[in-house]
This record gives structure tokens, C-alpha cells and sequence, in this order.
């Protein structure tokens, strides 16, 4: 299958369906805090998505199918962490991951977040996770491939001695939740003959550990957690290549705020 090219009228519904996810993500900001279980704040997730006439795409999805309306990743799980009744405590770090449908199209976003004050090292790893997002958003433009955005993104984070995950990666999106290409957050070999074109959307969602890369997958068969137990972090935006870079369809209102163009 080759990569979808979006109409005009689909980037218009991506822009509606990525604007929801942001919104989920800016609302859930206030109820992260010590004592409160991740199946709290999916279940507070879950009433603002169904407030807003979307629905989720994670419930349901996938095998064994997904069983919650968010994924919420603490401390050394990598991704696709399961809301549980385990209560978050001073210094923990998370990340909550939305991916809403509306409208018949996905919007995917995900942001760290922290319970009181995180340690200095902690807060290095959620800082450096997040610019070498923005570092692999500002390599999209017709013309560049994937593996401008692997490397950006790899060396950026390796300068700084963290280790970026292997196993997950960015992907198409659209119609379909996980469509092609992958985005890989590192180099490899091909991804330089996957050249970007207009009209092509995408996630790009880089995880990176304080520690080594190697994960593995908990019984549950969904939660990544680091092998050797270290901090994980990652961000993720959802974005659209256009005639002259990208279009960023899921910027926090604090990136509003601060002026973030979403067409760079
Ligand atoms: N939102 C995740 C991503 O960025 C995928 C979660 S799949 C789920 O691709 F089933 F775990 F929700
Ligand atoms: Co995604
Ligand atoms: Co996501």
C-alpha cells in the first residue's frame, strides 16, 4: 500500500479531529497530581471526549484490544501504559497518550506530564524528549525523507547520552489509525528513499530513554517498559506536509500561547 495523500477536505477534519485531541490533553493537565490513579484521569478523559462528540480510537483497538480510552505511560514504561488503580506520587513522570476519531479521521497526540517536582535528571529527559520532537517536525517539507527526521532526532538525543526506543515509531494517519509510513526516530538503512510530499500526514512521536533502548512488553500485552528500568519519556504531535513544511494539527494551547505557528 502506498502512502495516502490527503485531500483538501480530509486535512480540514484532520485539523478538527488533532485540535480534539490537544483540547483532551490541555483539560487533563489540572487533575495530574499525587494521589490520583491513572483510571481516574482516563475516566475523566474518557467523559470530556464523549462531551465533545468524538470518540476514542485506543478502546477496543488492536490485540488483545485495548481495554481503556487512553494510555498513560509512568516513570520506566515506555508506552501504551494501562490506566490502572495505582495512585501517582511526588516526582513520578507520565505520559498521556489521546488519539480521538471524528468525523471519520484520527487525531494523535501525546504530552509528558509531572507530579510535583520531578528530579533534575528526570526533567533533562522530559526537556531534551521534547525538542528532539520539534527538531524532527522542523525537518518535514516536500522533498526531505524519513530519514532526515530519524537523524535529526537520533543524534540530537544521543549528544545528550539518552537512548532513543527501536521498537515503536511515528506513523501515517488519516482514515486509518496506523497507516504507512513508519516515522522511525533513529536512522536506518531506506529511509531515505521514502521522500515527503504534500499532503502526506503523520505522527512523530519520539521516545527516549535515560538508560538503554531495550524494552520489553509486560503480560498484559500492550505496557513497554525499559529493560533496565530507566525513565522513558516522549511527546507527540500530528501533522500534515504542505507546500512549504508542515502543518502541525495538535498544538497545546500553551504552544499557541507562546506563539507557535502550526505552519512553522
Ligand atoms: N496513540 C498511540 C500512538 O501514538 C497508539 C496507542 S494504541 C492503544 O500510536 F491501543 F494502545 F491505545
Ligand atoms: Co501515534
Ligand atoms: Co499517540
Amino acid at each position: 500500500m502506498a502512502i495516502s495523500i490527503k485531500s483538501e477536505e480530509d486535512l480540514a477534519k484532520m485539523r478538527v479531529a488533532g485540535r480534539l485531541a490537544a483540547d483532551v490533553l490541555d483539560f487533563i493537565g489540572e487533575y495530574v497530581k499525587a494521589g490520583v490513579t491513572t483510571e481516574y484521569l482516563d475516566d475523566l478523559c474518557a467523559e470530556y471526549i464523549k462531551s465533545r462528540d468524538c470518540i476514542s480510537a485506543c478502546l477496543g483497538y488492536g490485540h488483545p484490544p485495548y481495554p481503556k480510552h487512553t494510555c498513560i505511560s509512568v516513570n520506566h514504561v515506555i508506552c501504551h501504559g494501562i490506566p490502572d488503580d495505582k495512585k501517582l506520587k511526588n516526582g513520578d513522570i507520565l505520559n498521556i497518550d489521546v488519539t480521538v476519531i471524528k468525523d471519520e479521521f484520527h487525531g494523535d497526540s501525546s504530552r509528558m506530564y509531572v507530579v510535583g517536582e520531578p528530579s533534575i535528571s528526570a526533567k533533562r529527559l522530559i526537556d531534551t524528549t521534547y525538542q528532539a520532537m520539534w527538531l524532527g517536525i522542523k525537518e518535514v517539507k516536500p522533498g526531505a525523507t524519513l530519514a532526515d527526521i530519524g537523524r535529526a532526532i537520533q543524534n540530537f538525543a544521543e549528544a545528550e547520552r539518552f537512548s532513543v526506543v527501536r521498537d515503536f515509531c511515528g506513523h501515517g494517519i488519516g482514515r486509518g489509525f496506523h497507516e504507512e509510513p513508519q516515522v522511525l526516530h533513529y536512522y536506518r538503512k531506506g529511509a531515505e528513499e521514502i521522500v515527503l510530499k504534500e499532503g502526506m500526514t503523520f505522527t512523530i512521536e519520539p521516545m527516549i530513554n535515560a538508560g538503554k533502548y531495550q524494552m520489553k512488553i509486560l503480560q498484559n500485552g500492550w505496557t513497554a517498559v525499559t529493560r533496565d528500568r530507566s525513565l522513558s519519556a516522549q511527546w507527540e504531535h500530528m501533522l500534515a506536509v504542505t507546500a512549504t513544511g508542515y502543518e502541525i494539527f495538535t498544538l497545546s494551547a500553551a504552544e499557541r500561547e507562546q506563539g507557535i505557528n502550526p505552519c512553522g
